[in-house]
């Protein structure tokens, strides 16, 4: 039932209901001739009290409050119990009682809480901690299989056949591998750079435009962003990343990021971004020439 305005005094009302059963039972056992003696009695007052406000309550209270509120509690039973020396004395009797074991019962209360509770602890402490299941073989493929083909900007690619257009004879044909070579050691900057330097360069600005934060300058992945991710950026100057793979691998790479990756890319999400959001199909294929031609790979290619 909802009562307007009720929520902020729920704990008050609570407590004063509790407080009046308490005082009810307390009552009743006094007027047949019986009560419960002091240490069960704050016992049983610290787990009435713990219950409202770990089951009660709701929504739920924090750990840190509920550990406070608790303590609080603690602290009133005790200075309600030893108010009295008679209350005081009663309250410690069956502590001292099992600490000297001064009956069989007592004997073997003392073993439970002694011997028993702490090795069950420690068991409960040690399967808490243990993990429970190996660690995955694999942590993450680096180069998961592609699809077949992949749809950017609205053009269909088939990773098969696709080429990079500006990396072909006039035929429509790769250039073969080393054809290009001697270009490598030219500057596509250079103000007299043409033909196939021109799209070098050209990726060369778009690479340091939108790139090198991460990939860094020298294309070894250490860019001023690198160490915030996990995976780290690709090194495409080490032999394992572009020198490994085909040129519309690349692109697809390029297009579609972290996001693109299929499930066996993860666990760890890639902060690659997918650059189909932000440049051409044209621009991509440029980017990826100055890539190869920065760090003097060949893409491979499929035969
Ligand atoms: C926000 C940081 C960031 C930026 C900016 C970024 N990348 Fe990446 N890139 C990554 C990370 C991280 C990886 C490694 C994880 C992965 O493979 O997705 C990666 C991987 C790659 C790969 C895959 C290499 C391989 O071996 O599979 C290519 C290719 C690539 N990036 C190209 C580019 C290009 C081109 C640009 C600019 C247009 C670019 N990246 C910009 C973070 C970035």
């Amino acid at each position: 039932m909802w009562i307007e305005g009720y929520k902020p005094i729920e704990l008050l009302l609570i407590l004063t209901i509790a407080t009046f059963i308490y005082i009810g039972i307390n009552y009743v056992l006094q007027k047949i001739g019986k009560r419960i003696p002091a240490f069960p009695q704050a016992l049983l007052i610290w787990l009435g009290a713990w219950s409202i406000f770990k089951y009660v309550l709701t929504p739920p209270i924090p750990s840190a409050l509920l550990y406070t509120y608790m303590g609080l509690v603690t602290l009133v039973i005790f200075l309600f119990i030893s108010s009295t020396e008679k209350g005081w004395s009663e309250f410690k009797r069956p502590i001292l009682n099992t600490v000297m074991a001064v009956t069989p019962v007592y004997k073997s209360v003392r073993s439970v809480s002694f011997v028993v509770l702490p090795l069950l602890i420690g068991y409960g402490t040690y399967d808490f901690n243990v993990p429970k299941f190996d660690e995955p073989i694999e942590l993450r493929t680096v180069h998961p299989a592609p699809p077949a083909s992949t749809t950017v900007r609205g053009q269909n690619f088939t990773l098969q056949t696709a080429r990079n257009p500006y990396r072909v004879d006039d035929k429509g044909e790769y250039l073969p591998v080393g054809k290009e070579d001697k270009y490598f050691k030219q500057n596509p900057f250079a103000p007299d750079a043409k033909g196939y330097l021109l799209y070098v360069k050209e990726g060369g600005s778009i690479f340091f435009q939108n790139c090198h934060f991460c990939h860094g300058d020298n294309l070894n992945g250490r860019g001023m962003f690198a160490f915030a991710f996990n995976p780290i950026p690709a090194n495409f100057s080490d032999p394992g990343t572009i020198a490994q793979l085909q040129e519309t691998f690349v692109f697809w790479r390029i297009a579609k990021g972290g996001p693109g990756l299929p499930r066996e890319g993860f666990p760890w999400a890639s902060a690659m971004p997918p650059w189909e959001e932000h440049l051409t199909t044209d621009e991509i294929w440029k980017v990826n020439m100055f890539e190869y031609w920065h760090t003097e790979f060949f893409p491979r290619t499929w035969d």
